[in-house]
């Protein structure tokens, strides 16, 4: 290749980095809800064990849908209770985040483009919606009440509202 050749496709290299660089990624930093600020410090509960598709059956579009990638993180005071067995109970406290990429290109590349997060924030003796509020994005308001969060969720009720557990994670990936 001609000197001049290589330092096009050296631009080229170096620009269309730049533009993969930049796409989609999410800014952990700044200012925002000290419950989550720190997750990426958590146990990321699917560390080597991709969690992909649609196991359940419902996310159709939600989550990034079947073709999305996910990895879960919680915090120290849920993490024994999800790493447990079922009957799940979550203590006040328990936080829960997942970050969900585009495919498996934005999953190898560590590029989310959502973030969904929920709080333990009531206790029950048994698993009760409004016990949890519910936050989508990592600089979005908590929210007590959030219908289209709960309704879906509910489907996970006897788990304490949690789709992502130890008992989910051995059944589906
Ligand atoms: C249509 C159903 C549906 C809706 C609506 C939905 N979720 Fe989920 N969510 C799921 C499923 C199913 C999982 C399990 C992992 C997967 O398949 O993506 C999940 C996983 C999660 C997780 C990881 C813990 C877990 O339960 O596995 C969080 C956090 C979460 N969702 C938050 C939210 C928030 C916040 C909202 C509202 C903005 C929301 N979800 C709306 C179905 C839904």
């Amino acid at each position: 290749m001609k000197p001049s050749n290589l330092i096009k496709a050296g631009l080229f290299l170096s620009i269309s980095g730049l533009v993969v660089g930049c796409a989609s990624a999410l800014d952990y930093s700044g200012n925002t809800d000290a419950r989550w600020a720190d997750f990426k410090s958590w146990t990321k509960i699917t560390q080597d064990r991709t969690s992909t598709g649609d196991p359940t059956g419902l996310v159709s579009g939600v989550h990034k849908g079947r073709d999305g990638y996910r990895d879960v993180y919680v915090n120290d005071i849920g993490l024994a209770t999800n790493q447990g067995t079922a009957p799940y109970n979550y203590p006040v406290g328990s936080v829960i985040v997942k970050e969900q990429f585009d495919d498996l290109a934005a999953f190898k590349a560590q590029k989310p483009t959502d973030l969904t997060i929920m709080v333990k924030i009531r206790d029950s003796a048994t698993p009760d919606a409004s016990n949890w509020a519910w936050a989508a994005g990592y600089d979005a308001k908590l929210e007590e009440v959030n219908a289209f969060c709960s309704g879906c969720h509910s489907a996970a009720a006897k788990d304490d509202f949690v789709f992502t557990n130890e008992d989910f994670l051995k059944k589906f990936h």
